[in-house]
């Protein structure tokens, strides 16, 4: 009722209000079928900031890249703990993570920074190769062969191999002998059903954002109960080699929280997701868009056997055990770019922000208006990804447009004349960027390498389109394919 009231009572200096024409709904439904299209509309319309009415709330967007850092800076007049607590409540169902709730005095923030940036990295590197090789080699996950191709979808080849990896990396193996055939069965069907209940849970992620409550979908509900049993204390403490974001998540849910046990698994089910969601599908559009170009392929090629020669590393998947340094890593600005690309095309992460108090925001043309307390501001990152002003040809896939003409990588991107600050956002802004993105970026580029290594790689259709973006999923990070790609892939025979 109050936020009808911020529309009746629009105030001189206010962004201009777009109410949609459906009550409560507003313009949720013609924004959920083409949010960029959507937007790109209104701000044709309106300029560089207006407000839409969607599903109840009124959300302020800002569409001038110039203006982006008001948002991103304004620290002072702006929350961003507000709703992202929000949004993992709801979706998760722990208790809330905001000191301000009393549930725990932690401070997450700080948390993820300790345990998935600076000195955790070399170990969750380590880790993260080690399991790709055995996942891509040594188990039955994919049998290749040298003497006949095996085909399967690329989304389907990334989801297992990366599922299985980045699990094993996070929540560690159970305690006892590898070499016990019952104990390796019993781990491999474990991640298996944690690989069936997070596809079932993660198909309705988008509603629980929306706001649907969990027990409307049955079977996601189980499906995440299910991950959370797997996620006790009492379970976890049995694993070896669990990740310091795991464990130093269940030290700090004993000793600075009331959660009780279910909401501390939860709680572990939430990072599952926060590691695989996005991870999943940018793996996807990196492996299919270099596939797909010649080009790119060539280049990769020629990267990874320059890192792998220079340090004297042989590949040989009978003994899979190739590893990269992060200086390693830090050193293929190929692959980084190739990754990038695919990001740029694909992302769809809202960046959202809520007023502490009523307040001025301050754009670059020196216009002002007012923002109220409560209110909601967003950024859409896609208009930045596909503005033709910023790339050109934008919905073209272009593996070497983050290289400089030295081969390195680019940073320099402008907008009418001018340089930008921010013109790649995938992994959100400011506080909330993304604490996992160095290893992100990481595990997919480890992924590359293993494969472009190990394996010939053709697409079954060599001419093929990329798939639609599904747009379900838009504001919430890497949208997926509406349908998987066939590719075929062997051991190479020079090995
Ligand atoms: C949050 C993107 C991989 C851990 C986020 C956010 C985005 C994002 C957009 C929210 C930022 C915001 O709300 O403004 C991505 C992308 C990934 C990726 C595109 C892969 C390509 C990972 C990985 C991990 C991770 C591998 C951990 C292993 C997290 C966590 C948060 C988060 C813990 C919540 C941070 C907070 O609320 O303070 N990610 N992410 N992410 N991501 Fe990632």
């Amino acid at each position: 009722c109050d936020l009808f009231l911020v529309i009746v009572l629009r105030q001189p200096g206010e962004p201009a209000v777009e109410n949609g024409l459906i009550p409560y709904l507003g313009c949720a439904l013609q924004f959920g079928a083409n949010p960029l299209q959507f937007l790109r509309s209104r701000q044709k319309k309106y300029g560089h900031i207006f407000t839409c009415k969607i599903a109840g709330r009124y959300i302020h967007f800002l569409c001038d890249p110039f203006s982006y850092h008001s948002v991103i800076r304004h620290g002072r007049h702006l929350d961003w703990r507000k709703f992202h607590f929000a949004t993992s409540v709801k979706a998760f169902g722990h208790d809330s993570f905001d000191p301000r709730h009393g549930h725990t005095t932690e401070n997450l923030h700080q948390t993820f920074l300790k345990t998935l940036q600076g000195e955790a990295l070399p170990s969750l590197i380590e880790t993260m190769m080690g399991h790709l090789q055995d996942v891509m080699l040594k188990s039955d996950t994919l049998s290749p062969s040298k003497d006949h191709w095996q085909v399967d979808g690329i989304f389907a080849f990334c989801y297992k191999v990366m599922f299985e990896s980045g699990y094993l990396t996070l929540f560690g193996k159970e305690l006892g002998e590898d070499k016990c055939q019952a104990r390796q069965a019993a781990q491999k069907a474990l991640v298996l059903n944690a690989l069936e209940n997070f596809k079932e849970f993660d198909k309705i992620f988008p509603a629980l954002v929306a706001g649907l409550p969990i027990h409307v979908f049955k079977s996601a509900y189980s499906a995440r109960e299910n991950l959370a049993k797997t996620m006790h204390a009492e379970h976890l403490s049995k694993r070896e080699n669990v990740s310091d974001l795991i464990s130093m998540r269940m030290i700090l849910n004993d000793s600075l929280s009331t959660f009780n046990d279910i909401s501390k698994a939860r709680t572990h089910v939430a990072l599952l997701w926060a590691s695989q969601a996005n991870t999943l599908p940018a793996t996807f559009w990196s492996l299919f868009y270099m596939i797909r170009s010649p080009d790119a392929m060539k280049a990769a090629h020629k990267e990874v056997q320059k890192i792998l020669g220079d340090s004297g590393k042989t590949v040989d998947p009978s003994d899979p055990s190739l590893n990269l340094t992060r200086d390693q890593l830090d050193n293929m600005p190929v692959l980084d770019s190739i990754i990038k690309e695919a990001m740029r095309l694909s992302s769809a992460s809202m960046n959202v922000r809520v007023a502490k108090e009523d307040f001025l925001l301050h754009l670059d043309n020196q216009e002002a208006y007012h923002i109220r307390k409560d209110d909601v501001i967003a950024l859409y990152p896609p208009l930045l990804h596909y503005d033709p002003e910023i790339y050109e040809d934008p919905y073209e896939y272009k593996f070497d447009r983050f290289l400089d003409n030295k081969g390195q990588e680019k940073t320099t991107f402008y907008r009418s004349g001018r340089r930008l600050r921010y013109f790649y956002m995938p992994f959100g802004s400011g506080v909330t960027k993304c604490p996992g993105r160095f290893f992100a970026v990481y595990e997919i580029k480890q992924f590359l390498t293993l494969v472009l290594s190990y394996f010939d790689m053709e697409l079954l259709d060599l001419g093929i389109n990329a798939p639609p973006l599904d747009q379900s999923r838009a504001g919430l990070g890497i949208l997926q394919p509406t349908y998987d790609i066939d590719f075929r892939y062997k051991l190479k025979s020079s090995q």
